[in-house]
């Protein structure tokens, strides 16, 4: 049973998500204001905006996810709190070094930080450290916070047992929920690509305090970064699918779901494939050897196609000609369901070898991974912040304004969305601060997705009042 201490982090947590959720939105309108040359901004500005929108993206959807499978964990086990809070620390103080590096020192390398750029310093020395010193904190609190679920799991379910291995021998007879097997997949994977991280790091201080007497090797270092950077923004989705498996049927009303040897299959080919699919980012890289962008191709659908699978069909059969009680929270899931699987083909279509070379950096990237990210997992999380704000308010109209939020998400979303992706039809390359006119269908473009952004912002600013003030509730209550 989770206390009053968990329950009150939990309330910071999404809080500080939806805030930094709503400036950061924001920047993004104001990339695609300046793309659409209705303003005009320094390009070093641009990419300043750009660096920090992305970094703070994945950063907050990572801890609004943990927030999540931290909370309902404590039906199945104890966590820490005290992990809990050294993540809430160093999550704030990494946010802070980094807005710190990209608007006063005016770094602005991008979230990927592609090895040499950081060390080809364009702006305040300090900024560099700065930027890669706010990774680290991040990376610490996360990595503190990750290991202490999974010990923490794993003194109440023995490995195989949080594997779900017992489910491909007949009649098993210890259960493992769905829950605890898709967090602990997804657990390791982000303990693994943290470590990466460490190491990453490790590599750019050596050679930033070297003076020029170690240089790194570039293809190892993409490879670290991409092992970082694509798995940690993969394994963020599937904790919010954790909460799902978790409160889809129980919001709606019916009996939870159970792990089958199939959901045990699908996740546990997930925990190898999503390790090695980054090699997808790697195919213009022409001396990575061959053996690595096939092992990219078949990983990109191995870990995607299964995990997704089976998601479906366990949403599908729970709603297909079964009365379900719909609310807000389960009608976030199933929406978000959707938009996951909507960008997981658009991610598809991108890591088929043959299409790369068409849409490689083109505006299709950021296309796919908004939808499952803006219209999937946001929702997820979404869903999550209003159903546990819910729990503990007074107020029986929980479900105010659900048609106009999810009508202004929807219409927001899909237009900002479709910009990218005709965008990505057109050949329009990703991350120009200002397109040439090469690109006719550029501007236009950029402007109608400012308006889409803005909509969208509209339900999100909706949602934070009214979760806002719900936590705020919690947090300051006596019980
Ligand atoms: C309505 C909300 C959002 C708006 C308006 C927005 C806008 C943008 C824009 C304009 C770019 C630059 C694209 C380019 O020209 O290459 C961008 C990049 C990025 N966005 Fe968003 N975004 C939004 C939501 C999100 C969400 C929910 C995430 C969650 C992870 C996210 C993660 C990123 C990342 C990681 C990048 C950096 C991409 C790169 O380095 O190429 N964004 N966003």
């Amino acid at each position: 049973m989770e206390t009053i201490k968990l329950r009150k982090i939990t309330s910071l947590w999404i809080i500080t998500v939806l805030f930094l959720f709503i400036v950061n939105i924001v920047l993004g309108i104001l990339m695609r204001l300046n793309q659409g040359e209705i303003i005009h901004e320094q390009p070093a500005t641009f990419y300043a905006h750009m660096t920090t929108h992305g970094l703070t993206q994945i950063g907050i959807w990572f801890v609004a996810g943990m927030a999540g499978i931290n909370y309902l964990m404590e039906r199945y086990l104890k966590t820490s709190y005290l992990a809990n809070v050294v993540a809430m620390v160093l999550t704030v103080t990494g946010i802070l070094m980094l807005w710190t590096s990209t608007y006063i020192g005016n770094f602005h390398a991008g979230w990927t930080f592609l090895y040499p750029l950081p060390l080809k310093i364009m702006w305040a020395k300090w900024a560099t450290p700065m930027f890669l010193g706010s990774i680290l904190v991040m990376g610490v609190g996360w990595l503190t916070w990750a290991v202490s679920m999974m010990t923490q799991t794993l003194k109440k379910y023995p490995l195989t047992k949080a594997l779900a291995w017992q489910y491909f021998r007949k009649n098993p007879t210890i259960q493992t929920p769905p829950f605890i097997l898709i967090s602990m997949i997804t657990l390791i994977g982000i303990v693994a690509c943290l470590l990466g991280a460490v190491l990453l790091l490790a590599m750019y201080a050596a050679e930033y305090y070297s003076n020029g007497a170690f240089v790194n090797d570039a293809l190892l270092m993409k490879n670290l970064t991409y092992f970082f950077g694509h798995t940690i923004a993969n394994e963020m989705l599937y904790l919010g699918l954790a909460v799902i498996y978790e409160l889809f049927s129980e919001v709606g009303g019916r009996p939870k779901w159970k792990t089958t040897w199939y959901i045990s299959l699908a996740w546990n080919c997930t925990l190898v494939f999503i390790l090695t699919a980054f090699f997808h980012h790697l195919y213009m890289d022409f001396v990575q050897p061959v053996g690595f962008q096939i092992i990219g191709q078949i990983a990109s659908y191995m870990a995607s196609l299964p995990a997704a699978g089976v998601t479906v069909f366990s949403v599908l059969v729970a709603v297909y000609r079964t009365p379900i009680k719909w609310s807000l929270t389960n009608l976030l899931f199933f929406i978000g369901v959707a938009g996951w699987v909507i960008g997981g083909l658009g991610a598809v279509i991108d890591v088929t070898i043959t299409n790369n070379f068409v849409l490689h950096n083109t505006l299709w990237v950021p296309a796919h991974f908004h939808t499952y990210n803006a219209l999937g997992n946001v929702l997820f999380s979404l869903a999550f912040f209003h159903w546990f704000s819910i729990q503990f308010s007074e107020n029986t109209n929980s479900e105010k304004l659900t048609k106009l939020k999810i009508t202004l998400l929807l219409i927001g979303g899909i237009g900002f969305l479709m910009a990218f992706y005709i965008g990505g039809a057109e050949s329009i390359p990703r991350r120009y601060s200002n397109y040439p006119a090469e690109f006719p269908m550029a501007v236009p473009l950029a402007i109608g997705a400012a308006v889409f952004a803005t909509i969208y912002l509209a339900a999100i600013l909706i949602f934070f009042f009214q979760i806002c003030k719900r936590c705020l509730n919690i947090l300051f209550s006596a019980s």
